[in-house]
């Protein structure tokens, strides 16, 4: 059993890096870290990174996830392999580059792409963000599903995940008290479906609202509140099709006997105030 700690960063394959890290500084509201050949790291927290944009594809999506030392690095790797999972040890040129002492990374069965970290650095200042958007966390990740009952086997079984709510078939899983970290949504291919960064309260989703809405930015759900998680959120399109979400107010699970709910693949189950969904993966 793999025991995860933290989300770590994500890289995402963009088409156009120039392109990619405009939107990430002045429309999301990240500061760019730094720039290394065919990279661009951004951060909306206290990680030294919590995007590293690559010039590429989607085969290039990768999430990463934190263990807590070379003890359950090293017997992570041989619980996978077990598992008949092909593993692969990261390079030095490639720990250098994600800033962490030492990885792993595999694939789920969808063919989506996982780094398994240890120490990965946190930034020696405070974020200090391009525009007041109010993010104060990179929090969770949806992840696109090609079966979602095996790959949330694959996740409850080799990891200490666990599902906290159904929608449908989509998982919405943790390893932790946050509702969710990862979400698995029925797709017909790999990737990331969306990246989601906390913000401090509902006037800072409402503000973001009007102020994508005036940049004529692509708002694909919301403003609303998941029935869920109770989160109110708000989802948005940048470049190469990623979406984005700033929710507030996520449901921390400290309750033991809490038992995972069951609801249908319907918007009403998505949205508690009746936003309607303008994500493939979202609707039937
Ligand atoms: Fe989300």
């Amino acid at each position: 059993m793999i025991e995860i700690i933290d989300l770590a960063y994500v890289r995402v394959g963009a088409a156009n890096l120039e392109e990619s890290a405009l939107f990430a500084t002045e429309t999301i509201g990240l500061q760019e870290v730094r720039r290394e050949d065919n990279r661009i790291y951004v951060r909306g927290d206290e990680r030294d990174h919590d995007i590293c944009y690559v010039q590429g594809g989607v085969d290039k999506h990768v999430v990463a996830f934190e263990v807590a030392d070379d003890k359950a690095l090293e017997s992570g790797i041989k619980d996978l392999e077990s598992a008949g999972v092909s593993v692969q040890r990261g390079s030095d040129e490639e720990k250098k580059d994600r800033r962490v002492l030492d990885f792993f990374r595999f694939s789920d069965p969808t063919g989506n792409n996982f780094e398994i970290v240890i120490r990965p650095q946190k930034s020696a200042r405070r974020y200090f963000p391009t525009r007041d958007a109010g993010i104060n966390e990179f929090s969770h990740v949806g992840l696109k599903t090609t079966n979602a009952p095996r790959d949330e086997n694959f996740w409850t079984t080799n990891f200490n995940i666990r599902p906290n709510d159904w929608i449908g078939d989509a998982g919405l899983l943790s390893f932790d008290s946050v509702h969710h970290r990862i979400a698995l949504f029925p797709a017909d291919k790999p990737g990331i479906q969306h990246i989601n960064f906390q913000v401090d309260s509902i006037d800072d989703i409402m503000r973001s609202y009007y102020y994508l809405s005036e940049k004529q930015v692509h708002i694909v759900f919301g403003p609303g509140r998941h029935v869920t998680s109770g989160a109110m959120f708000l989802y948005y399109e940048g470049p190469d099709g990623m979406i984005y979400e700033f929710s507030h107010g996520v449901r921390i699970i400290d309750d033991p006997n809490y038992r995972p709910r069951q609801f249908p693949f319907t918007p009403e189950a998505f949205c508690a105030w009746g936003a309607k969904p303008d994500i493939p993966e979202f609707r039937d």
